[in-house]
Protein backbone atom coordinates (compact mmCIF):
# COMPACT_ATOMS: atom_id res chain seq x y z
CA UNK A 1 0.00 0.00 0.00
CA UNK A 2 1.40 3.25 -0.71
CA UNK A 3 0.78 5.89 1.41
CA UNK A 4 0.23 9.83 -0.03
CA UNK A 5 2.57 10.46 2.91
CA UNK A 6 4.92 7.74 2.53
CA UNK A 7 8.33 9.42 1.94
CA UNK A 8 10.07 9.04 5.16
CA UNK A 9 8.85 5.73 6.29
CA UNK A 10 11.06 2.64 5.56
CA UNK A 11 8.60 0.31 6.27
CA UNK A 12 4.87 0.15 5.59
CA UNK A 13 2.25 0.61 8.08
CA UNK A 14 1.43 -2.48 10.23
CA UNK A 15 -2.37 -4.05 9.09
CA UNK A 16 -4.10 -3.99 11.97
CA UNK A 17 -2.87 0.18 12.24
CA UNK A 18 -4.06 0.91 8.87
CA UNK A 19 -7.41 -0.05 9.55
CA UNK A 20 -7.64 1.92 12.75
CA UNK A 21 -6.38 4.67 11.27
CA UNK A 22 -8.28 4.88 8.47
CA UNK A 23 -11.59 6.78 8.71
CA UNK A 24 -13.03 6.28 4.65
CA UNK A 25 -15.40 3.50 6.20
CA UNK A 26 -17.58 6.72 7.06
CA UNK A 27 -16.09 9.59 5.83
CA UNK A 28 -16.93 8.65 2.57
CA UNK A 29 -20.18 10.35 3.15
CA UNK A 30 -17.88 13.55 2.75
CA UNK A 31 -17.12 12.76 -1.47
CA UNK A 32 -18.81 15.02 -2.87
CA UNK A 33 -18.47 17.89 -0.55
CA UNK A 34 -14.25 16.92 -1.06
CA UNK A 35 -14.93 16.91 -4.78
CA UNK A 36 -16.72 20.91 -4.58
CA UNK A 37 -14.01 22.33 -1.94
CA UNK A 38 -11.09 20.89 -3.76
CA UNK A 39 -12.45 22.34 -7.20
CA UNK A 40 -13.02 25.69 -5.12
CA UNK A 41 -9.48 25.22 -4.24
CA UNK A 42 -7.91 24.40 -7.77
CA UNK A 43 -9.39 28.28 -8.13
CA UNK A 44 -8.19 29.78 -5.59
CA UNK A 45 -4.58 28.28 -6.71
CA UNK A 46 -4.76 30.14 -9.85
CA UNK A 47 -5.65 33.77 -7.96
CA UNK A 48 -2.62 32.43 -6.29
CA UNK A 49 -0.28 32.24 -9.26
CA UNK A 50 0.44 28.76 -8.27
CA UNK A 51 -1.74 26.86 -11.19
CA UNK A 52 -2.27 28.38 -14.64
CA UNK A 53 -5.99 28.34 -15.55
CA UNK A 54 -5.10 25.28 -18.02
CA UNK A 55 -3.56 23.41 -15.12
CA UNK A 56 -6.79 24.25 -13.01
CA UNK A 57 -9.20 23.36 -15.91
CA UNK A 58 -7.67 19.80 -15.77
CA UNK A 59 -7.82 19.32 -12.80
CA UNK A 60 -11.58 20.43 -12.20
CA UNK A 61 -12.62 18.31 -15.03
CA UNK A 62 -10.55 15.44 -13.58
CA UNK A 63 -12.19 16.19 -10.18
CA UNK A 64 -15.71 16.21 -12.20
CA UNK A 65 -14.97 12.84 -13.35
CA UNK A 66 -13.77 11.27 -9.86
CA UNK A 67 -17.24 12.83 -8.31
CA UNK A 68 -19.12 11.15 -10.98
CA UNK A 69 -17.44 7.68 -10.22
CA UNK A 70 -17.93 8.19 -6.89
CA UNK A 71 -21.75 9.00 -7.08
CA UNK A 72 -22.50 6.15 -9.40
CA UNK A 73 -20.91 3.42 -7.05
CA UNK A 74 -18.17 2.90 -9.92
CA UNK A 75 -15.49 4.47 -8.00
CA UNK A 76 -12.77 1.50 -7.37
CA UNK A 77 -11.29 2.19 -3.95
CA UNK A 78 -7.52 0.88 -3.11
CA UNK A 79 -7.15 -0.94 -0.50
CA UNK A 80 -4.21 2.35 0.43
CA UNK A 81 -6.79 4.91 0.68
CA UNK A 82 -6.86 6.17 4.09
CA UNK A 83 -9.66 8.10 3.78
CA UNK A 84 -11.89 9.73 1.43
CA UNK A 85 -9.50 13.19 0.65
CA UNK A 86 -6.44 10.67 -0.21
CA UNK A 87 -8.67 8.35 -2.11
CA UNK A 88 -9.54 11.52 -4.05
CA UNK A 89 -6.22 12.53 -4.89
CA UNK A 90 -5.21 9.43 -5.88
CA UNK A 91 -7.76 8.90 -8.12
CA UNK A 92 -7.39 12.35 -9.67
CA UNK A 93 -4.13 11.78 -10.19
CA UNK A 94 -4.35 8.44 -12.18
CA UNK A 95 -6.84 10.43 -14.65
CA UNK A 96 -5.22 13.88 -14.95
CA UNK A 97 -1.70 12.80 -14.17
CA UNK A 98 0.93 14.44 -12.46
CA UNK A 99 -0.07 17.72 -12.56
CA UNK A 100 -3.12 16.41 -9.56
CA UNK A 101 0.05 16.43 -7.44
CA UNK A 102 0.12 20.04 -7.22
CA UNK A 103 -3.94 20.10 -6.10
CA UNK A 104 -3.04 19.91 -2.67
CA UNK A 105 -0.15 23.04 -2.14
CA UNK A 106 -0.57 24.92 0.75
CA UNK A 107 -3.49 22.56 1.96
CA UNK A 108 -3.81 20.19 4.59
CA UNK A 109 -6.49 17.47 5.39
CA UNK A 110 -6.58 19.55 8.36
CA UNK A 111 -8.43 22.33 6.92
CA UNK A 112 -9.87 20.03 4.48
CA UNK A 113 -11.89 17.81 6.61
CA UNK A 114 -12.85 20.21 8.40
CA UNK A 115 -14.05 21.95 5.25
CA UNK A 116 -16.11 18.96 4.16
CA UNK A 117 -17.83 18.69 7.60
CA UNK A 118 -19.04 21.91 7.52
CA UNK A 119 -19.85 21.71 4.37
CA UNK A 120 -21.98 18.60 4.85
CA UNK A 121 -23.41 19.63 8.36
CA UNK A 122 -24.80 22.82 6.59
CA UNK A 123 -26.41 20.56 4.01
CA UNK A 124 -27.74 18.05 6.64
CA UNK A 125 -28.77 21.18 8.69
CA UNK A 126 -31.86 22.86 6.20
CA UNK A 127 -33.01 19.24 5.79
CA UNK A 128 -33.29 18.30 9.41
CA UNK A 129 -34.98 21.83 9.38
CA UNK A 130 -37.48 20.92 6.48
CA UNK A 131 -38.13 17.33 8.14
CA UNK A 132 -39.02 19.32 11.82
CA UNK A 133 -41.02 21.54 9.69
CA UNK A 134 -43.41 18.96 8.11
CA UNK A 135 -43.62 17.39 11.66
CA UNK A 136 -44.91 21.26 13.07
CA UNK A 137 -47.42 21.11 10.09
CA UNK A 138 -48.87 17.64 11.24
CA UNK A 139 -48.53 18.92 14.87
CA UNK A 140 -50.73 22.54 13.32
CA UNK A 141 -53.20 20.21 11.76
CA UNK A 142 -53.95 18.42 14.26
CA UNK A 143 -54.83 21.05 16.72
CA UNK A 144 -56.79 22.74 14.03
CA UNK A 145 -59.11 19.52 13.35
CA UNK A 146 -59.91 19.34 17.30
CA UNK A 147 -58.62 22.83 18.37
CA UNK A 148 -62.13 22.47 21.13
CA UNK A 149 -62.24 19.14 22.06
CA UNK A 150 -62.45 19.23 25.64
CA UNK A 151 -59.85 16.57 27.34
CA UNK A 152 -58.53 16.47 31.06
CA UNK A 153 -55.50 18.34 31.74
CA UNK A 154 -52.81 16.86 33.82
CA UNK A 155 -49.90 18.02 35.91
CA UNK A 156 -47.81 14.97 38.10
CA UNK A 157 -49.73 13.11 35.59
CA UNK A 158 -53.21 13.38 38.07
CA UNK A 159 -56.38 15.10 36.59
CA UNK A 160 -55.39 18.70 37.05
CA UNK A 161 -57.63 21.27 34.82
CA UNK A 162 -59.97 20.84 31.30
CA UNK A 163 -57.93 22.04 27.86
CA UNK A 164 -58.31 20.77 24.59
CA UNK A 165 -56.76 18.34 22.42
CA UNK A 166 -55.80 21.68 20.39
CA UNK A 167 -54.29 23.44 23.15
CA UNK A 168 -52.39 19.87 24.39
CA UNK A 169 -51.62 18.77 20.46
CA UNK A 170 -49.74 22.52 20.61
CA UNK A 171 -47.97 22.59 23.71
CA UNK A 172 -45.68 19.90 21.29
CA UNK A 173 -45.42 22.84 18.79
CA UNK A 174 -43.31 25.35 20.30
CA UNK A 175 -40.78 23.53 21.89
CA UNK A 176 -39.69 22.65 17.67
CA UNK A 177 -40.48 26.34 17.02
CA UNK A 178 -37.23 26.69 19.75
CA UNK A 179 -35.48 23.56 17.59
CA UNK A 180 -35.51 25.53 14.59
CA UNK A 181 -33.69 28.48 16.39
CA UNK A 182 -31.41 26.46 17.44
CA UNK A 183 -30.81 24.92 14.42
CA UNK A 184 -30.23 27.88 12.65
CA UNK A 185 -27.95 29.19 15.08
CA UNK A 186 -26.00 25.99 14.85
CA UNK A 187 -25.96 26.48 11.10
CA UNK A 188 -25.15 30.43 11.57
CA UNK A 189 -21.84 28.84 13.31
CA UNK A 190 -21.25 26.01 10.68
CA UNK A 191 -20.80 27.92 7.95
CA UNK A 192 -17.09 29.60 8.93
CA UNK A 193 -15.11 28.67 6.39
CA UNK A 194 -11.40 27.31 7.82
CA UNK A 195 -9.48 26.28 4.26
CA UNK A 196 -6.97 28.17 3.91
CA UNK A 197 -5.62 27.66 7.68
CA UNK A 198 -3.39 25.00 6.25
CA UNK A 199 -1.93 21.88 8.98
CA UNK A 200 -2.38 24.75 11.30
CA UNK A 201 -0.31 27.82 10.68
CA UNK A 202 -1.82 29.30 7.57
CA UNK A 203 -1.19 28.68 3.83
CA UNK A 204 1.93 30.28 2.60
CA UNK A 205 0.21 31.06 -0.53
CA UNK A 206 -1.72 34.43 -1.46
CA UNK A 207 -4.80 32.56 -1.56
CA UNK A 208 -8.44 34.67 -1.51
CA UNK A 209 -10.32 33.25 1.25
CA UNK A 210 -12.96 35.91 0.79
CA UNK A 211 -13.58 34.71 -2.64
CA UNK A 212 -13.49 30.99 -1.53
CA UNK A 213 -16.05 31.10 1.28
CA UNK A 214 -18.02 32.93 -1.63
CA UNK A 215 -18.06 30.46 -3.77
CA UNK A 216 -18.40 27.50 -1.15
CA UNK A 217 -21.46 28.91 0.30
CA UNK A 218 -19.80 29.67 3.82
CA UNK A 219 -20.98 33.06 4.84
CA UNK A 220 -17.52 34.02 7.04
CA UNK A 221 -13.98 33.02 7.86
CA UNK A 222 -11.79 31.80 10.28
CA UNK A 223 -9.85 34.91 11.82
CA UNK A 224 -7.13 31.84 13.15
CA UNK A 225 -5.67 29.05 11.66
CA UNK A 226 -4.82 27.08 14.86
CA UNK A 227 -8.73 27.12 15.68
CA UNK A 228 -9.43 27.14 12.17
CA UNK A 229 -8.32 23.16 12.02
CA UNK A 230 -9.52 22.25 15.75
CA UNK A 231 -12.52 23.95 16.23
CA UNK A 232 -15.38 21.49 16.15
CA UNK A 233 -17.79 23.38 18.33
CA UNK A 234 -20.24 23.69 15.18
CA UNK A 235 -20.29 19.76 15.43
CA UNK A 236 -21.01 19.58 19.04
CA UNK A 237 -24.06 22.54 18.63
CA UNK A 238 -25.50 20.64 16.25
CA UNK A 239 -25.34 17.40 18.49
CA UNK A 240 -26.81 19.34 21.23
CA UNK A 241 -29.87 20.56 18.98
CA UNK A 242 -30.43 16.80 17.81
CA UNK A 243 -30.46 15.74 21.21
CA UNK A 244 -32.84 18.52 22.33
CA UNK A 245 -35.28 17.60 19.04
CA UNK A 246 -34.97 13.79 20.33
CA UNK A 247 -35.94 14.79 23.63
CA UNK A 248 -39.08 16.60 22.37
CA UNK A 249 -39.94 13.96 20.27
CA UNK A 250 -39.30 11.14 23.73
CA UNK A 251 -41.62 13.30 25.68
CA UNK A 252 -44.45 13.42 22.92
CA UNK A 253 -43.92 9.88 22.36
CA UNK A 254 -43.93 9.10 25.90
CA UNK A 255 -47.72 11.07 26.53
CA UNK A 256 -49.32 9.30 23.23
CA UNK A 257 -47.90 5.88 23.84
CA UNK A 258 -49.85 6.55 27.35
CA UNK A 259 -53.04 7.75 25.26
CA UNK A 260 -53.10 4.89 23.16
CA UNK A 261 -52.92 2.26 26.36
CA UNK A 262 -56.57 1.24 27.47
CA UNK A 263 -56.26 2.78 30.82
CA UNK A 264 -56.62 6.40 28.88
CA UNK A 265 -57.76 5.26 25.02
CA UNK A 266 -57.46 9.02 24.03
CA UNK A 267 -55.90 7.95 20.56
CA UNK A 268 -56.14 4.94 18.33
CA UNK A 269 -52.39 4.28 16.76
CA UNK A 270 -52.89 4.08 12.93
CA UNK A 271 -52.03 0.03 12.22
CA UNK A 272 -49.31 1.65 9.67
CA UNK A 273 -47.59 3.18 12.92
CA UNK A 274 -47.99 0.40 15.37
CA UNK A 275 -46.76 -3.64 15.25
CA UNK A 276 -48.01 -7.11 16.53
CA UNK A 277 -46.89 -9.31 19.17
CA UNK A 278 -45.32 -12.51 18.23
CA UNK A 279 -47.19 -14.26 20.82
CA UNK A 280 -50.21 -12.19 22.30
CA UNK A 281 -53.02 -11.89 19.01
CA UNK A 282 -54.81 -9.17 20.32
CA UNK A 283 -51.96 -6.74 21.15
CA UNK A 284 -51.21 -3.48 19.14
CA UNK A 285 -47.70 -2.29 20.23
CA UNK A 286 -46.21 1.53 20.18
CA UNK A 287 -43.04 0.52 19.18
CA UNK A 288 -42.27 3.39 16.41
CA UNK A 289 -42.99 5.88 19.88
CA UNK A 290 -40.98 3.85 22.10
CA UNK A 291 -37.92 3.32 19.52
CA UNK A 292 -38.46 6.93 18.97
CA UNK A 293 -38.43 7.62 23.07
CA UNK A 294 -35.42 4.95 23.06
CA UNK A 295 -33.46 6.73 20.56
CA UNK A 296 -33.26 9.86 22.59
CA UNK A 297 -30.61 8.04 24.36
CA UNK A 298 -28.72 7.33 21.36
CA UNK A 299 -28.57 11.13 20.31
CA UNK A 300 -27.70 12.04 23.81
CA UNK A 301 -25.09 9.75 23.68
CA UNK A 302 -23.67 11.15 20.41
CA UNK A 303 -23.36 14.63 22.21
CA UNK A 304 -21.26 13.37 25.59
CA UNK A 305 -19.28 11.09 23.51
CA UNK A 306 -17.73 13.96 20.96
CA UNK A 307 -18.12 16.58 24.12
CA UNK A 308 -15.53 13.66 26.07
CA UNK A 309 -13.28 13.10 23.41
CA UNK A 310 -12.78 17.39 22.71
CA UNK A 311 -12.19 18.15 26.25
CA UNK A 312 -8.64 18.36 27.18
CA UNK A 313 -7.12 18.29 23.46
CA UNK A 314 -3.92 20.35 22.75
CA UNK A 315 -5.02 23.45 20.35
CA UNK A 316 -4.48 22.88 16.24
CA UNK A 317 -5.60 19.45 15.32
CA UNK A 318 -5.73 16.21 16.59
CA UNK A 319 -6.41 12.69 15.10
CA UNK A 320 -8.92 12.48 18.25
CA UNK A 321 -10.82 14.72 16.04
CA UNK A 322 -11.06 11.91 13.09
CA UNK A 323 -14.16 10.91 16.30
CA UNK A 324 -15.82 13.98 15.30
CA UNK A 325 -17.69 12.33 11.77
CA UNK A 326 -19.94 9.35 12.99
CA UNK A 327 -21.63 10.90 15.73
CA UNK A 328 -22.76 13.36 13.77
CA UNK A 329 -23.60 11.00 11.21
CA UNK A 330 -25.45 8.74 13.09
CA UNK A 331 -27.55 11.70 14.91
CA UNK A 332 -28.95 13.02 11.24
CA UNK A 333 -29.62 9.65 10.32
CA UNK A 334 -31.52 8.64 13.62
CA UNK A 335 -33.33 12.56 13.07
CA UNK A 336 -33.77 11.16 9.28
CA UNK A 337 -35.90 8.07 10.93
CA UNK A 338 -38.22 9.71 13.75
CA UNK A 339 -38.54 13.31 12.21
CA UNK A 340 -40.84 11.70 9.84
CA UNK A 341 -42.27 9.02 11.30
CA UNK A 342 -43.43 11.36 13.90
CA UNK A 343 -45.31 13.53 11.21
CA UNK A 344 -47.13 10.52 9.63
CA UNK A 345 -47.91 9.03 12.72
CA UNK A 346 -49.55 12.33 13.69
CA UNK A 347 -50.98 12.51 10.19
CA UNK A 348 -53.15 9.06 10.42
CA UNK A 349 -53.48 9.69 14.46
CA UNK A 350 -57.41 8.64 15.13
CA UNK A 351 -58.86 10.57 18.47
CA UNK A 352 -61.16 9.02 20.94
CA UNK A 353 -63.53 11.89 22.05
CA UNK A 354 -65.66 9.26 23.86
CA UNK A 355 -62.98 8.26 26.08
CA UNK A 356 -62.11 11.72 27.12
CA UNK A 357 -65.29 13.05 27.90
CA UNK A 358 -65.48 9.88 30.66
CA UNK A 359 -62.60 11.26 32.04
CA UNK A 360 -63.74 14.73 32.62
CA UNK A 361 -64.86 14.60 36.06
CA UNK A 362 -66.10 17.00 38.02
CA UNK A 363 -63.03 17.56 40.10
CA UNK A 364 -61.16 19.27 37.44
CA UNK A 365 -63.29 21.97 37.88
CA UNK A 366 -62.50 22.15 41.83
CA UNK A 367 -60.39 25.36 40.87
CA UNK A 368 -63.15 26.82 38.91
CA UNK A 369 -65.24 26.60 42.34
CA UNK A 370 -62.13 28.44 43.99
CA UNK A 371 -62.43 31.11 41.24
CA UNK A 372 -66.06 31.83 42.36
CA UNK A 373 -65.37 32.15 45.78
CA UNK A 374 -62.49 34.62 44.52
CA UNK A 375 -65.20 36.90 43.24
CA UNK A 376 -67.18 36.80 45.96
CA UNK A 377 -64.26 38.61 47.83
CA UNK A 378 -63.13 35.76 49.48
CA UNK A 379 -59.02 35.72 49.35
CA UNK A 380 -57.63 32.83 46.73
CA UNK A 381 -55.70 30.68 49.86
CA UNK A 382 -58.91 30.82 52.21
CA UNK A 383 -60.62 29.66 48.55
CA UNK A 384 -58.69 26.84 47.97
CA UNK A 385 -58.67 25.93 51.74
CA UNK A 386 -62.81 26.36 51.71
CA UNK A 387 -62.90 24.16 48.19
CA UNK A 388 -60.21 21.44 49.63
CA UNK A 389 -63.05 21.06 52.46
CA UNK A 390 -65.39 21.01 49.57
CA UNK A 391 -64.04 18.28 47.76
CA UNK A 392 -63.23 16.11 50.98
CA UNK A 393 -67.01 16.59 52.10
CA UNK A 394 -68.03 14.87 48.56
CA UNK A 395 -65.09 12.30 48.82
CA UNK A 396 -66.82 11.04 52.26
CA UNK A 397 -70.21 10.91 50.87
CA UNK A 398 -68.90 9.03 48.00
CA UNK A 399 -70.15 11.15 45.24
CA UNK A 400 -69.21 13.55 42.61
CA UNK A 401 -68.41 17.01 43.37
CA UNK A 402 -71.21 18.05 41.19
CA UNK A 403 -73.87 16.31 43.21
CA UNK A 404 -73.25 18.45 46.43
CA UNK A 405 -76.07 20.43 47.01
CA UNK A 406 -76.20 24.24 47.73
CA UNK A 407 -76.80 23.47 51.24
CA UNK A 408 -73.74 21.14 51.36
CA UNK A 409 -71.47 24.01 49.49
CA UNK A 410 -72.92 26.66 52.31
CA UNK A 411 -72.58 24.33 55.13
CA UNK A 412 -68.38 24.50 54.31
CA UNK A 413 -69.19 28.36 53.56
CA UNK A 414 -71.94 30.91 53.56
CA UNK A 415 -70.18 32.72 50.91
CA UNK A 416 -71.31 30.30 48.50
CA UNK A 417 -74.58 31.22 46.23
CA UNK A 418 -77.13 29.74 44.36
CA UNK A 419 -75.00 30.54 40.92
CA UNK A 420 -72.09 28.49 42.51
CA UNK A 421 -73.21 25.37 40.83
CA UNK A 422 -73.01 27.15 37.48
CA UNK A 423 -69.61 26.71 37.77
CA UNK A 424 -69.92 23.01 37.29
CA UNK A 425 -69.47 23.03 33.77
CA UNK A 426 -66.46 22.08 31.30
CA UNK A 427 -66.78 24.04 28.52
CA UNK A 428 -67.54 27.76 30.78
CA UNK A 429 -64.37 26.81 32.20
CA UNK A 430 -62.67 26.35 29.44
CA UNK A 431 -63.52 29.57 27.96
CA UNK A 432 -62.57 31.47 31.18
CA UNK A 433 -59.00 30.74 30.32
CA UNK A 434 -59.13 33.31 27.85
CA UNK A 435 -55.41 34.93 28.57
CA UNK A 436 -52.97 34.83 25.61
CA UNK A 437 -51.55 30.97 25.89
CA UNK A 438 -54.90 30.00 27.35
CA UNK A 439 -57.19 27.43 26.56
CA UNK A 440 -60.24 29.02 25.72
CA UNK A 441 -61.47 28.94 22.25
CA UNK A 442 -60.04 32.77 20.81
CA UNK A 443 -57.07 32.24 22.94
CA UNK A 444 -56.59 28.93 21.07
CA UNK A 445 -57.62 30.41 17.84
CA UNK A 446 -54.87 32.88 18.55
CA UNK A 447 -52.49 30.55 18.94
CA UNK A 448 -52.95 28.65 16.41
CA UNK A 449 -52.43 31.85 13.70
CA UNK A 450 -49.37 32.39 15.54
CA UNK A 451 -48.20 29.01 14.93
CA UNK A 452 -49.09 29.33 11.22
CA UNK A 453 -47.13 32.35 11.05
CA UNK A 454 -44.12 30.44 12.41
CA UNK A 455 -44.34 28.17 9.42
CA UNK A 456 -44.46 31.14 7.08
N1 LIG B 1 -9.34 11.52 8.24
C1 LIG B 1 -8.87 12.62 8.97
C2 LIG B 1 -10.00 13.15 9.88
O1 LIG B 1 -11.08 12.81 9.68
C3 LIG B 1 -8.41 13.71 8.05
C4 LIG B 1 -7.37 14.59 8.65
C5 LIG B 1 -6.12 13.84 8.84
N2 LIG B 1 -5.06 14.71 9.20
C6 LIG B 1 -3.91 14.25 9.65
N3 LIG B 1 -3.03 15.12 9.96
N4 LIG B 1 -3.71 12.98 9.88
O2 LIG B 1 -9.76 13.92 10.79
Amino acid sequence: MSKLWGGRFAKATDALVHEFNASLRFDVRLAAQDIVGSQAWARGLVGAGVLTQEEADTIIAGLEQVGDELANGRFQFDPGDEDIHTAVERRLTEIVGAVGGKLHTGRSRNDQVATDFRLWLLDAIDQVAAMLTDLQRALVASAEANLNLPMPGYTHLQHAQPVTWGHWVLSHFWPLVRDQERLAQVRQRTAVLPLGSGALAGTAFPIDRQALAHELGFTAISQNSLDGVSDRDFAADFLYAATMIGLHLSRLSEQLILFSSSEFGFVRLDDGYSTGSSLMPQKKNPDTLELTRGKSGRLLGNLVGLLTTLKGLPSSYDKDLQEDKEPVFDAFDTLSQIIPIMAGLLRTLQLRPENMAKQLEPNLLATDLADYLVKRGVPFRQAHHLVGEVVQLAENRGVPLTELTLADLQSVSEKFGEEATAVFDIETSLSSRAIIGGTAPQALQAQLAAARQQLG
